[in-house]
């Protein structure tokens, strides 16, 4: 049995996993309208994966006898200036996510939740993947800069990335 003071920090945790699915999903809606298919593809399996981690703790709760309760979601911003800001606030926001999952590995040590703790593993591990990926095209789109068949090529070359449910594996 999962404790009321993990579960509810749990619920927390599925609200932002959502809401990160919702806000990638309008990066990929800002990226369609400037024609890049590539960029908004990217942002969509974003968008999928972020839903496949709601969806592990949703799980993760009913297979421990929790209850899970919903919350609203909150709006998301629609609009960017560019491409750099546009990852800028990406990678902010993953290491923001990041620290939720610290947090919850820390009340899970704190409860003695060891299963939890456990379950945590997963997202610390894929928190690292998240992090460096976006800072990888953050680096590249910095160097592209204003050339044009540079973000050429990157959108093509992010136009290839194919959604994989990867919480069904050990480790990211
Ligand atoms: Fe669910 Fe992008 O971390």
């Amino acid at each position: 049995m999962i404790s009321k003071k993990m579960q509810a920090a749990i619920d927390e945790q599925i609200n932002a996993e959502f809401w990160s699915a919702y806000l990638y999903l309008s990066m990929s809606a800002y990226f369609e309208r400037q024609n890049l298919k590539g960029f908004a593809n990217w942002m969509k399996v974003q968008f999928q994966e972020e839903t496949t981690h709601a969806i592990k703790f949703f799980d993760y709760v009913h297979s421990r006898g929790g209850q899970v309760t919903l919350k609203p979601i909150a709006a998301v911003d629609t609009d960017w200036k560019n491409n750099v800001d546009i990852f800028n606030e990406t990678l902010q926001h993953e290491q923001h996510v990041t620290s939720l999952i610290n947090n919850l590995a820390n009340i899970a040590v704190e409860e003695k939740d060891h299963a939890t703790n456990s379950m945590l593993q997963w997202f610390i591990s894929e928190q690292v993947e998240e992090e460096s990926n976006v800072e990888q095209i953050l680096v590249q789109l910095k160097m592209i800069g204003d050339n044009g068949y540079g973000m050429l090529m990157l959108d093509r070359e992010l136009a290839t990335r194919v959604f994989v449910d990867a919480t069904k594996t050990a480790a990211p």
